[in-house]
């Protein structure tokens, strides 16, 4: 579908999510003939910039972040020429009219407000954008996260964005859902009739959702440090991933089919009560190791590091959903800094045969692998025959690489969800009752932590985390995929 002409208007639009990830994504859509002719980005900033200071902060800072392959001067040039600057101080409402200067007032035009700002920014911005009458029904804004740290502050985004856009004009962005990989997590369930039937408690024994990344948080400790794993990753991309494994077949492929499926998973996830988080969550945290051979500190000793924060890194937890469909099947999801490799997957473990007709043989149960990245792809554990005489059977791979298999260029998961904003496709995008439903399973974990006192349990960095987390699994008879 075309994108009818749009001014985009960057709040934060000199800041760090803007250099890194939108302009280059906004470009490699207008290298590819996406962006309609007249179409402007509007970028704001705090400070006075002529527009022509404004564009070489772009070329120091955000060229370098489009790949060099890439890099064509003619596209780059009409690239820039989109660009616009003004200085606007979201709390100051009189400096609006530099915004509104900036903007074309074509009739119906579409206007999409991208808030790349901390969300404490939010109201103001969006009380200013409405005063200055630069709202109108065909704006859309864009919410970047954290949204929210506990159910009150994201039910106070919800209703002081509420205010000034219907829940039709916001967009709030969880990048993990632009990936290409989740949307084939979509198209391998919903696209084949193989899966579905045994896609329940009945065939399948539990779930593992891994975010890894060898990553640590140099540079970022004052954001990460009031944050900490569970806000920062499992409130928001792993639960995303937990909704469209364990989902129902939504009626359609509509934001709201999808997102009620959603929601409903999230309604449904046990309650953990004092007794049952215990043995059900692990709070991590790094200390020194090595990660591929390079030695690296502990994360109270990492630039500007708090040496007594109690701060997770890592957290790992068992999740139950009480439904039919999954009752008594255990989702276990982890995710953490400093760990021994950067990977996203979903493990799906299959029950063993109901009765087996080849005595003395191992059985490894079937296993399906999603691999979301590195390398995208699905690898499928059968047992087979080994040639030769007699009957023994072993395990054998099947094995899809998405990017042998399809060689045509990917998409960035901001470039796709961009493109979904300026087409108004609200599918990829959290609705208000799903983020707060999610706040509300997290909540009791936060508040737990902050009455336990305690630290959280150390792990070396470059390892597959705590051993309390191989405990917690293990008490189940199981093994992380990683250390099986
Ligand atoms: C962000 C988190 O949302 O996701 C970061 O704030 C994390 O801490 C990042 O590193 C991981 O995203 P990706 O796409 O690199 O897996």
């Amino acid at each position: 579908m075309a994108i009818s002409d749009f001014d985009l208007v960057l709040f934060g639009g000199t800041g760090d999510l803007s250099m890194r990830k939108l302009l280059p994504a906004l470009y490699a859509r207008d290298r590819a003939r996406d962006l309609p002719p007249e179409a402007r980005i509007v970028c704001l900033g705090r400070d006075e910039k002529t527009r022509e200071e404004f564009i070489q902060i772009v070329e120091k800072d955000s060229k370098p972040h489009v790949p060099a392959a890439n890099l064509d001067k003619a596209v780059w040039e009409r690239f820039c020429n989109r660009l616009q600057y003004a200085s606007v101080n979201a709390k100051d409402g009189a400096s609006f009219v530099h915004l509104k200067e900036a903007l074309r007032d074509t009739e119906g035009l579409a206007r999409v407000f991208y808030l790349a700002t901390p969300p404490s920014l939010f109201a103001s911005i969006c009380e200013n954008l409405s005063k200055g009458g630069l709202v109108t029904p065909a704006s859309r804004v864009v919410l970047e996260k954290p949204l929210g740290r506990d159910l009150a502050s994201a039910r106070d985004i919800n209703a002081q964005v509420g205010r000034y856009f219907q829940e039709s004009q916001i967009f709030r962005i969880d990048h993990y859902l632009g990936k290409e990989a989740v949307q084939n997590l979509l198209a391998l369930r919903f696209g084949n009739v193989l899966f579905e039937p045994l896609w329940r408690r009945e065939w399948i024994s539990d779930v593992q959702i891994t975010i890894a990344e060898e990553l640590g948080v140099g540079g970022r400790f004052d954001y990460y440090d009031t944050s900490g794993a569970l806000r920062d990753m499992l409130q928001n991309h792993l639960l995303q991933l937990l909704c469209i494994v364990a989902m129902e077949p939504p009626v359609s492929n509509s934001a709201d089919a999808v997102r009620d499926e959603k929601l409903k998973v999230l309604r449904s996830l046990k309650r953990f009560t004092p007794t049952t988080l215990a043995m059900n969550v692990v709070r991590g945290q790094y200390r020194a190791g090595h990660v591929n051979g390079v030695a690296v500190p502990g994360y109270r000793k990492e630039a500007d590091a708090n040496p007594d924060s109690r701060t997770e890194t890592y957290v790992a937890v068992k999740a139950e959903i009480d439904t039919w469909r999954w009752a008594g099947v255990p989702f276990y999801l982890r995710t953490g800094k400093r760990m021994a490799d950067s990977l996203a997957e979903i493990v799906v473990r299959f029950k063993s045969v109901p009765h087996s007709i080849f005595a003395h043989q191992n059985d490894t149960p079937n296993c399906l692998v999603i691999r979301l990245q590195p390398d995208e792809g699905l690898h499928m554990n059968l047992m087979a025959k080994q040639p030769g005489d007699g009957m023994r059977l072993r395990p054998v791979e099947l094995e899809l690489d998405f990017r042998e298999k399809f060689k045509t260029p990917r998409m960035d998961a901001y470039e796709r969800l961009l493109l979904d904003v300026l087409r108004g496709h609200l599918t990829l995008f959290m609705r208000s009752d799903e983020l707060e439903a999610a706040w509300e399973w997290v909540e009791p974990i936060l508040n737990h932590w902050d009455q336990q006192e305690a630290d959280p349990v150390p792990y070396n960095a470059g390892t597959w985390g705590p051993a309390a987390a191989s405990a917690l699994i293990g008490r189940d008879g199981l093994q992380w995929r990683e250390e099986a």
